[in-house]
């Protein structure tokens, strides 16, 4: 879906439904069981979806094994869930082996479902504290991290601000934000952008921290985009239409910690994966699982879509 698409179309719902359920109070950050079950009672769809694919995952009980010692934290984009966002990767992994473990974020207004609307910085301090769930539940000292979307930048004020984990992946990477498709340099001219913004930040405060050139990414990229000891995989397509351009994907720190990598030059040339479906790509999962584990196979290329 085009970020356009997603802009008009969150707005929409969002106002129709913020009318009725605006709470002058902050909502509570929620346990993912209730986050699941919530999505279950208003969506039969999720309900099905759940039923089907999350089995393994999100399992407190769970125990790292040597081969997979830090448990995989997975975060959603926006306007998701944990569920819907990882239906695939997340079963795919724990086939493999590892702990794993989705939360939701950014909740507003107690909206169900549609997450990643809450600011950054406020996501990334619920992330902080679902790791430290994590970290103690499994008797752990560190996890690694997989990000979509929002999910690729969000946690990167977590790893500079808030906490640390060795690996952090990147798919849909939106490091350096989106103009979208060049939309964003007309507004400020027009005299268009901070009435937008205004409209926007009723129910969806994240919407504009996306947008190349916002505070929250000048903030984060601010003398340099990288934190020693973690290394990074940013994943981009060229067939990108949310991120653009997709370039602005890679991490521009040269450290030999980071891996910026296109999907059809780097893995793939007919790899199809535009910024949603990098999500469902089996190329992209083997990219990951190469990444967090060094002795998998670490050849990656169209073969891998057969998988
Ligand atoms: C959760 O993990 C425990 C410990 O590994 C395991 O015994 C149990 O079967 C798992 N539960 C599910 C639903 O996968
Ligand atoms: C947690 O891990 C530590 C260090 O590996 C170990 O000594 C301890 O017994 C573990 N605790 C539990 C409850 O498994």
């Amino acid at each position: 879906m085009r970020f356009s698409t997603i802009f008009v179309s969150a707005a929409l719902t969002l106002a129709a439904l913020s009318s009725s359920i605006i709470q002058a109070t902050p909502v509570p950050v929620r346990e993912p069981g209730a986050v699941i079950h919530e999505a279950i009672a208003a969506d039969p769809h999720s309900a099905a979806l759940v039923k089907r694919t999350s089995a393994g995952f999100n399992n407190w009980s769970c125990k790292p094994s040597a081969l997979h010692p830090r448990p995989l934290v997975l975060v959603h984009g926006l306007s998701a869930n944990a569920i819907d966002n990882w239906f695939y990767m997340a079963p795919r992994f724990v086939a493999k082996g590892y702990c794993v473990f989705a939360l939701s974020y950014g909740q507003l207004y107690g909206i169900p479902i549609v997450y990643g609307l809450d600011k950054m910085e406020n996501s990334a301090q619920q992330l902080s504290d679902y790791v430290d769930r994590v970290l103690k539940a499994t008797n752990t000292t560190q996890v690694d991290i997989l990000g979509h979307s929002q999910g690729s930048i969000m946690p990167r004020y977590y790893l500079r601000f808030l906490g640390g984990a060795p690996k952090f992946a990147a798919i849909g990477s939106i490091q350096y934000g989106t103009n979208i498709l060049g939309l964003v340099n007309l507004l400020t001219p027009l005299g268009l952008y901070d009435p937008i913004k205004a409209v926007f930040d009723t129910v969806c405060l994240s919407c504009f921290q996306f947008l190349e050139n916002s505070e929250f990414i000048k903030n984060l990229n601010a003398g340099g985009d990288t934190v020693p000891d973690v290394k990074y995989l940013m994943i981009t397509s060229k067939l990108e239409e949310t991120v653009t351009p997709y370039t602005n994907g890679f991490l521009r720190d040269k450290s030999p910690n980071v891996k910026n990598v296109v999907l059809q030059n780097d893995y793939c040339s007919l790899d199809v994966s535009e910024h949603a479906l990098q999500a469902v790509d089996p190329i992209v999962f083997n990219a990951v699982h190469a990444f967090l584990t060094p002795s998998a196979d670490q050849t990656i290329n169209c073969l891998d879509a057969l998988n």
